[in-house]
């Protein structure tokens, strides 16, 4: 009930800001526990000292406004998008929650349905911003600082600056936006105001590094035109160092990549049991991706980019999800993404899938009729000054992440997993297993699947003996060559 005293007359609230989420939250209770109708409020963004004072009624006395626990975490996010009718459109959506508590839940509401878009839309600029934001060096020494520009489509730097924190916690840096700055002086983060685009430096020593890095993990077969428009769209490339290159690499790829696509088989692979988790009950996570019903391991990989089932997803850069075709026969399985791995959004492309990928060669196995994945999709790793240090993912990590691998396994149906090192073999088998005794050796799963043990191929890279090192090379051989005849059987 209206509290009798109350004059109901059209309500303006003064936000501070274009993500004051704080201000419109204090604002939407009050105004809902005054029975304030949705059609009674305006909305209006006004910065600094200009603001008038929001014509806000008192909270009620004992009233207290009920709403489902996950409203605020999704009102959090669709905050950030850009539609400038987000404010009222919350507050409707508040308002409908207190009589129909399980809104959220109904798919097919034209509410429930745009609220969803918009935090998509939030979601993705946000996985934008954590792949293409290039800070350039600018001064020396002491002075010496990194200073990126980015175009987001919503705002999101507020949200996404305490990722660049734990990213580069050791470097002082500043983001520049149109309409917010986020700086770190390597001990304290400030928002500030947008600024041009002329603010930013736009060519330094880094640029060169990013360029070098770029032409060196590219692969003209993994290069899917359409595909990298639409994860790096025309309007990032202003801003990447290595935008440069990427019309010679799209027209020299063309030729190359046909040739090697045309080598893949094209025959669907035989048909095998579901290949389905029993040794390890089902994780529910506290925030289930939206994962769908993905029917084809695109549609999976697209569902996998907003993962959160475990925290991994908030340092790393973006979720790596597996590679090759989707009949593939055999599917490898490694640990997490390494550095490189998770700048590029691609597994084994790194130091150890160099390594893997010669070796794979000199066993005759192509690596583009074979598909690599990871048992966790997110890297994880510890900062030390300015580098990223890997940190092996923890049973809870690799349990969370076996729903991903489950469902590579179901879509693609290979008849043999090679699982490469200890965390592979954990994924895979649901138990501790001592790799390098058992090594060379084929585990029939209760569901019907052979899973072949062997060592992860950066143990390689870590034997400084030369000896030692040419050894351990040859045995890994033996295991892909053994692989390459079990694939056949
Ligand atoms: N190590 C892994 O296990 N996976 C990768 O993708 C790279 C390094």
């Amino acid at each position: 009930m209206r509290p009798a005293e109350f004059d109901l007359t059209r309500h303006t609230v003064w936000l501070e800001s274009q993500t004051d989420f704080a201000g419109w939250r204090d604002a939407a209770r009050r105004l809902a526990l005054n029975e304030v109708r949705p059609e009674d409020v305006s909305w209006r963004v006004v910065a600094g000292l200009d603001r008038p004072p929001s014509d806000l009624p008192d909270v009620p006395q004992g009233a207290e406004l009920i709403v489902p626990r996950d409203f605020i975490g999704h009102a959090e996010t669709a905050f950030c998008h850009s539609d400038p009718g987000r404010f009222a459109f919350l507050y409707r959506l508040l308002w409908r929650l207190r009589i129909e508590p399980k809104l959220l839940a109904i798919a097919s509401d034209p509410d429930t349905k745009r609220l969803e878009t918009m935090e998509k839309a939030v979601r993705r600029d946000s996985h934008k911003m954590h792949a293409f934001v290039r800070f350039r060096k600018i001064g020396v020494g002491e002075d010496e600082r990194y200073v990126a520009w980015f175009e987001p489509d919503h705002f999101i730097v507020e949200r996404n600056a305490d990722f660049f924190v734990r990213r580069f916690t050791g470097m002082r840096w500043t983001i520049l936006t149109p309409y917010a700055s986020a700086d770190w002086d390597g001990e304290r983060l400030a928002i500030g105001p947008g600024a041009a685009k002329g603010d930013a430096p736009d060519k330094d020593d880094t640029e060169t590094l990013w360029r070098t890095y770029f032409e060196n993990i590219f692969n003209p077969a993994r290069l899917k035109v359409k595909a990298m428009q639409k994860e790096m769209p025309k309007k990032y490339w202003r801003n990447l160092p290595e935008a440069s290159l990427i019309p010679d690499l799209i027209a020299g790829a063309d030729k190359a990549a046909r040739d090697m696509i045309a080598k893949i088989p094209t025959t669907p692979a035989p048909h095998h049991a579901k290949v389905q988790a029993r040794h390890w009950p089902k994780h529910q996570p506290a925030e289930t991706p939206d994962d769908g019903d993905a029917h084809t391991v695109s549609e999976l990989r697209e569902a996998a980019k907003g993962c959160r089932r475990c925290p991994l997803w908030r340092d790393a850069t973006q979720t790596v999800f597996g590679e090759g075709p989707d009949n593939a026969k055999v599917i490898f399985v490694g640990e997490q993404p390494g550095d490189q791995e998770d700048l590029a959004g691609q597994p084994f492309v790194g130091p150890a899938g160099k390594v893997f990928d010669a070796i794979l060669d000199d066993a005759g196995v192509d690596r583009l009729k074979v598909y690599v994945t990871n048992a966790v999709k997110h890297f994880k790793f510890e900062p030390r000054g300015k580098r990223r240090i890997h940190s092996k993912p923890n049973v809870g990590e690799v349990q969370a992440c076996r729903w991903w691998l489950d469902h590579e396994f179901e879509l693609i149906k290979p008849n043999l997993a090679v699982a490469l090192g200890a965390t592979a073999a954990l994924s895979l088998l649901g138990k501790a297993i001592p790799v390098t005794k058992m090594r060379g050796q084929v585990i029939e799963r209760e569901d019907g699947l052979r899973v072949f043990l062997t060592i992860h191929p950066s143990f390689i890279l870590r034997i400084r003996d030369h000896a030692d090192k040419e050894a351990e090379r040859e045995r890994f051989l033996q295991d892909m060559k053994q692989v390459k005849k079990l694939m056949a059987a």
